[in-house]
């Protein structure tokens, strides 16, 4: 079978393109990370490439380059790789239609919240002041908006009396790490599918039994597969 090639894009970190990678080589998401791309000059989401011998390239905004010329730049240095999607993990850039527009429905980000709640910067600490009991992350399809795009997974993590933005951010990192390799599996065995801007996830019949994480669900649903029992909506 043909990998699904992936462009990542990254501003700092990068433990969402770690998680990636690791999941490509443990075998639990079929793709290939064929480059990695930021806007800033060596950031350390870099040195996680490096590792695995991926690709990286730096493409920094000019002081005086207009955003739409720069998202062209962009667009067309990451076309070069041949991409089959583009995974945003941790750019700290909004993404214009001139970027957007090259690859239709094939950009995916993910965001440390349950969206449509706490949208923007800051999503853990809003999720704090908010008083909320939970709080997550979801992985969408990015749009013209910001994070308003089509949903395809979510995960819940608690929020307890006593967080800050610095652990409930922890504990939805790890939430993270599971969902965005999860959702780029779905989309390497071609299961989603965009309709009203809803996404469908085509799984042959098989229905969530009960409300959890959609992560965990999936998972359900796929180890129920693998020991070849079907199992209906009950
Ligand atoms: C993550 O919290 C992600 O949800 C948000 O940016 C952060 C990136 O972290 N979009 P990392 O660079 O992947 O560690």
């Amino acid at each position: 079978m043909e990998l699904l090639r992936l462009a990542v894009l990254v501003s700092g970190r990068g433990s969402n393109l770690k998680a990636i990678l690791d999941a490509v080589a443990g075998g639990a998401l079929e793709a290939s990370v064929v480059g990695v791309f930021s806007d800033r000059v060596e950031p350390p989401a870099f040195e996680w490439a490096r590792r695995r011998r991926v690709p990286v390239w730096a493409v920094v905004p000019g002081a005086t380059e207009s955003r739409a010329a720069y998202d062209a730049r962009l667009a067309g240095q990451v076309r070069d790789v041949r991409p089959q999607a583009v995974v945003l993990a941790g750019l700290m850039r909004v993404l214009s239609p001139v970027f957007l527009g090259a690859f239709p429905d094939r950009v995916l980000n993910i965001h440390p919240a349950l969206l449509p709640s706490f949208r923007g910067l800051d999503a853990q600490a809003q999720a704090v002041a908010a008083g909320v009991r939970f709080s997550g992350c979801t992985v969408h399809f990015v749009d013209a908006g910001a994070d308003t795009g089509p949903i395809i997974l979510q995960s819940v993590a608690p929020v307890y009396g006593q967080d800050t933005a610095e652990t409930l951010a922890a504990r939805i990192l790890a939430k993270e790490h599971q969902t965005y390799p999860a959702a780029l599996q779905l989309l390497a065995e071609g299961r989603l599918r965009i309709r009203d801007r809803r996404v469908l996830i085509e799984w042959d019949g098989r229905q969530p039994r009960s409300p959890r994480d959609s992560v965990l669900e999936w998972q359900w649903i796929k180890d129920s597969c693998a020991g070849g029992s079907h199992r209906g909506q009950e």
